[in-house]
């Protein structure tokens, strides 16, 4: 037997029930490479479970609030228990997009235009005198709002009219205290997936995601049928290349560590613009990151046996 693993999942997020699902199958990835695994739905008990299991490692398979931010990565430091995935500093920088969105602007990684607004804003501050100046100050319509700190597109609406601001804005802040107001960017979709081992930093190909509706959404995301995918993208050499770099860049400069997974969207100028990061990639049946990684001929078990031997053998 090898070394004894804690599958963190679950855990009260609004991604509950992908992560139950990425869990899931990190669970029997493990058992079948032949670790002793112990499912840990995380509750209000996390702690004392993990206290009494004492494992080797902890393979965070947790997406959202509390899995992605950081909070997690703080408290597996404390009990000293080695975590795969991103550190304390790099889960919360990439989780909060308008932390994230600041950083690719200041180190020259292109990234939408947009705003940002804090419920405080608004209740302390007038902010919702301002939202005239929105438009412009992003480059005009279609635009997206989205929740600052949140995944799988929850909160999410395309808005094509300043009428639709409003509500939109009231949604995204339904999710947290902060929301994104940000340029739309018509083109390809892709998620590019960044692996690091003791050979450093090696960039999968890039996804490419087609939804049939029009829009990646909750559903287009986790739905079998419901997106098409391309994988390597269909890119233009160059383009291509300057997708990987960024990637690898990007993963870089937040810190990451082990993985991430870089979203980002290629307008008609063939300019990638950076959406975001997840330090916690999604392991279902149809996500992005093991379809990278198959892509390459590393299948679901070695992809999870990598990032857990990561987590093992102390890869910073
Ligand atoms: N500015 C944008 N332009 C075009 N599409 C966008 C934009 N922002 C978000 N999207 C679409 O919405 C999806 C989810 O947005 P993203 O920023 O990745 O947030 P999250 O995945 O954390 O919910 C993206 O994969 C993309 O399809
Ligand atoms: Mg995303």
């Amino acid at each position: 037997m090898k070394e004894k693993i804690a599958v963190l999942m679950g855990g009260r997020s609004l991604e509950r029930e992908v992560s139950l699902r990425s869990g899931r199958r990190v669970c029997e990835a493990l058992t079948e490479r032949g670790y002793r695994v112990v499912p840990l739905d995380v509750t209000a008990d996390l702690v004392p479970a993990l206290r009494s299991e004492r494992p080797d490692a902890a393979y965070i398979a947790l997406h959202g609030k509390y899995g992605e931010d950081g909070t997690v990565q703080e408290v597996l430091e404390f009990l000293g228990i080695p975590y795969t995935g991103p550190g304390v500093v790099a889960s919360a920088l990439a989780w909060d997009k308008a932390v994230s969105k600041r950083l690719f602007r200041e180190n020259g990684i292109p990234t939408p235009d947009w705003v940002t607004f804090s419920t405080a804003a608004f209740k302390e501050m007038g902010a919702a005198t301002a939202l005239d100046l929105v438009p412009d100050a992003v480059g005009g319509f279609p635009l997206v709002v989205k929740p600052a700190e949140q995944g799988s597109a929850l909160g999410l609406t395309r808005v094509s009219e300043a009428a639709e601001l409003p509500n939109a804005l009231m949604n995204a802040l339904s999710y947290g205290d902060k929301a994104i107001v940000e340029k739309w960017i018509d083109g390809a979709e892709l998620a590019v997936s960044v692996l690091d081992g003791p050979d450093g930093l090696r960039v999968l190909p890039p996804v490419e995601m087609v939804a049939l509706s029009g829009l990646f959404d909750f559903s287009a995301m986790y739905t079998p049928g419901e997106t098409e995918y391309y994988v390597p993208a269909r890119l233009d050499d160059a383009v291509m290349a300057e997708v990987v770099r960024l990637a690898g860049e990007v993963h870089v400069l937040l810190g990451c560590r082990h993985v991430s997974r870089v979203d980002m969207v290629v307008g008609a100028d063939g300019v990638p613009q950076v959406l975001e990061v997840n330090t916690s990639p999604g392991m279902t049946e149809t996500s992005l990151l093991p379809m990278a990684a198959v892509a390459v001929g590393v299948t679901f078990q070695e992809l999870v046996e990598l990032l857990t031997r990561a987590a093992l053998d102390g890869l910073e």
